[in-house]
């Protein structure tokens, strides 16, 4: 390769990093939702608190780096929807007045090629998710992520200044296990922990609204106190969350119980974990 071939790649990456410097500077607080273990509600998390936070009138902002599926724009009824270009900037996907949504899923045409896009490839678009995404003033963003501490969660970790980690696990020990890892990544890359919640934490009975400890509970909680990191909260398993997602609609937006379950959460994020 020719110097000024180096030279001008240099460059190019110096402006894209100043690109993302304005960008992040618009936004006032960043999360990255992770886990260990898939499956254990990540997206749901993901979407439920945006969702939350944008019907009490903040903006916000979910990017979805989950090569793998679109989750996210499936939960909120956007699959189909396209991302579209403005200049050089991609558009994100508006969501009711306050809410805006990019996925990497979404803008792939052809899903199975995730599968082999390498590491410095999916840094690359990652990285440009946020340098090229018009996602202007937010006051929260929430970044869902695949399972696991890969190159996504490693990516934003290390490209988004100020991110913080919200660690999504289940009451089993298994999980418990695997958010010690997170927490050990988070610690290692520098970035806060905000806190562990602990999803699908027992069963309400649709019927009389008594809970059952399916999976046992509290594990979330003890695990928090051992690695000495808040919790965040419970949410229980909801057969009306399978449903919503199902349909499209997030559970906040659906059902008093919705908000319920999510308002202690959201009220910390708001109040007491936001302190930078
Ligand atoms: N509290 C809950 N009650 C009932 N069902 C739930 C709950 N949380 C999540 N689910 C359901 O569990 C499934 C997995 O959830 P979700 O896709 O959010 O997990 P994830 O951690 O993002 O998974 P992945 O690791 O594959 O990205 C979904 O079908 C979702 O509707
Ligand atoms: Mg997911
Ligand atoms: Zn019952």
């Amino acid at each position: 390769m020719s110097d000024t071939h180096t030279r001008d790649r240099e460059k190019e990456r110096q402006e894209q990093d100043k690109r993302i410097a304005e960008q992040l500077a618009r936004i006032k607080h960043k999360f990255l939702i992770m886990s260990g273990k898939g499956g254990v509600g990540k997206s749901t998390v993901a979407v439920n608190l945006a969702a939350a936070l944008a019907d009490q009138g903040y903006s916000v902002g979910l990017m979805d780096v989950d090569l793998h599926g679109p989750s996210t724009v499936k939960m909120l009824g956007l699959e189909g929807e396209p991302v579209k270009m403005s200049g050089q900037h991609l558009l994100p996907i508006p969501y009711g007045e306050r809410m805006k949504v990019v996925s990497m899923a979404a803008l792939l045409e052809d899903r199975d090629m995730a599968v082999i896009w390498r590491g410095p490839l999916k840094i690359g678009a990652i990285k440009q998710f946020i340098s090229d995404v018009l996602w202007g003033e937010l006051d929260y963003l929430f970044i869902d992520s695949p399972p696991g501490t890969g190159d996504e969660p490693l990516t934003v970790a290390q490209v988004m200044q100020g991110a913080r980690g919200i660690i999504v696990t289940t009451p089993q020990e298994v999980s418990l296990l695997d958010i010690r890892k997170s927490i050990t990544f988070c610690r290692q890359v520098n970035m806060p922990v905000v806190g562990i919640l602990e999803n699908m934490s027992g069963l309400i009975c649709p019927h009389c609204g008594g809970k059952i400890d399916l999976f046992s509970s509290g594990g979330g909680e003890r695990t928090a106190r051992e690695m000495g990191v808040p919790f965040l909260g419970k949410i229980p398993i909801r057969p009306e969350i399978v449903i919503s997602t199902d349909q499209g609609q997030p559970y906040v937006l659906l059902d008093d119980k919705g908000k319920e379950d999510f308002s202690g959460i959201i009220d910390k994020l708001i109040h007491g974990g936001t302190k930078e």
